[in-house]
């Protein structure tokens, strides 16, 4: 084995299905963190249906939990990574320099045609600036978002994976825009809709085929007429005392009137308990939820409070109004659609967006206005698009 290298099913070297080189392209699927593994996953799917196209996972290890890691590859049928390169926390320099040691000796091991990176967490920039300088091809899935907001690391990671890769694949129009605002070429554009959307379909669909009994929220549904679901994590609302304070006094206040599911992400969790912060009793705290889990409870909520990137794409794809806690977004689209509304973390600002949700007659107009593309089927289309572009 490779020093400070874990691989799985191999050890050491990579071997990729088609060595013999039945297939054309060879890729790597990157996956480190929560918001990536669904992302890959659809991509996933393709690639194993393809004759074209074998596909690598490369786990990172930046999330290690079991509820913020295993239970997505379980939810999402994903097989055990290729490789798991167990980076784990830090400072964001120990995290992106421990990624990129391993990332290095992995590909140092085993070039593949692309490596293909998701989303805008560390692992998507420090994989890119690793492969790019070893010459192998990068595309970049969800590319193009900005928020111009460089407090913001996601915004940093996104920059800077964009500035470098080969291919970028834009969920929403705002993005070609930026991507062409930089100067990229056009032909290196391709606006194929949303991974993520894609796998929102197979979930729902297959949770129609599940008994909803055997998942662990069920009960709390069941006893829940109306509700709403809330996430938080974003270090600039979880982070300080003053932030912090503001949102969970304005979610004490609202689950006087309507309860509140909030499943609480470790960062979040952490805070609370450095801040001495309580909440009310009407506030039904669970642990980090699966993807499908987290799917059953949000779909059906009277309203999403989140400051999750990917939560604002999934409530628009099928019409649940969100409530983002935040500035800013770098997905316009979902603003455009009606469905989200920026509302900060000023507890006024946030009871009164709430209130306003919540009085009756209001909601989102159905039937539900879905933005362009985000029909399902933007892993095949980027698949497509990868096995046209050929391997070496
Ligand atoms: C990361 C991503 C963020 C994404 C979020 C989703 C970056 C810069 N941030 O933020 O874009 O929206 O994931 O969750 O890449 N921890 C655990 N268990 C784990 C993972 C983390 O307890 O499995 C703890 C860590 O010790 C740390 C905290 O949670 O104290 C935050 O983890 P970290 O990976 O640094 O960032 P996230 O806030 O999760």
């Amino acid at each position: 084995m490779t020093s400070g290298l874990k691989t799985l099913k191999t050890q050491g070297t990579m071997i990729f299905m088609n060595d013999t080189r039945t297939t054309n392209v060879e890729m790597m699927l990157v996956a480190g963190a929560r918001p990536n593994f669904m992302k890959i996953a659809p991509i996933w799917r393709v690639a194993c249906q393809s004759r074209n196209i074998a596909a690598r996972i490369i786990h990172t290890g930046q999330h290690y939990d079991y509820a913020m890691s295993q239970s997505f590859f379980d939810d999402l049928e994903l097989p055990t990574p290729d490789a798991f390169l167990e980076a784990g926390s830090g400072s964001h320099a120990e995290q992106t320099g421990k990624i990129m040691t391993a990332f290095e000796q992995l590909c140092t091991n085993h070039q593949p045609d692309w490596i293909i990176v998701v989303g805008d967490v560390n692992s998507t920039m420090a994989c890119t600036i690793v492969a790019k300088k070893l010459g192998i091809r990068v595309a970049h899935v969800e590319a193009g978002l900005r928020s111009r907001d460089m407090a913001m690391p996601e915004e940093i990671n996104r920059m800077l994976t964009d500035a470098i890769c080969d291919r970028f694949f834009v969920t929403e129009q705002s993005g070609v825009d930026n991507l062409l605002q930089e100067g990229k070429n056009p032909d290196h554009i391709h606006f194929v809709g949303h991974v993520m959307i894609d796998n929102l379909f197979h979930q729902l669909e297959r949770l129609e085929t599940i008994e909803a009994s055997r998942l662990s929220v069920h009960g709390v549904k069941r006893r829940l007429d109306r509700y709403i679901f809330a996430t938080l994590h974003r270090p600039a609302n979880v982070d300080t005392r003053e932030a912090l304070t503001g949102i969970i006094q304005a979610f004490n206040t609202i689950a006087r009137d309507i309860p509140i599911v909030f499943p609480v992400h470790p960062r979040a969790q952490k805070q609370i308990a450095a801040f001495g912060l309580e909440l009310s009793a009407h506030i039904i705290q669970l642990p980090p939820l699966g993807f499908r889990e987290s799917l059953y409870l949000w779909k059906d909520a009277a309203l999403v409070m989140t400051d999750s990137g990917g939560l604002q794409e999934e409530t628009t794809a099928i019409g649940v109004p969100c409530l983002t806690l935040r500035f800013n977004t770098e997905r316009p689209i979902t603003l455009e659609m009606g469905t989200n509304k920026l509302v900060g973390n000023r507890k006024e600002d946030i009871l009164r967006a709430a209130a306003a949700v919540l009085e009756p007659g209001a909601g989102n107009p159905s039937p539900v206005n879905r933005p362009p593309l985000w029909d399902g089927r933007a892993a095949e289309r980027i698949c497509d698009i990868l096995a046209d572009a050929g391997g070496a």
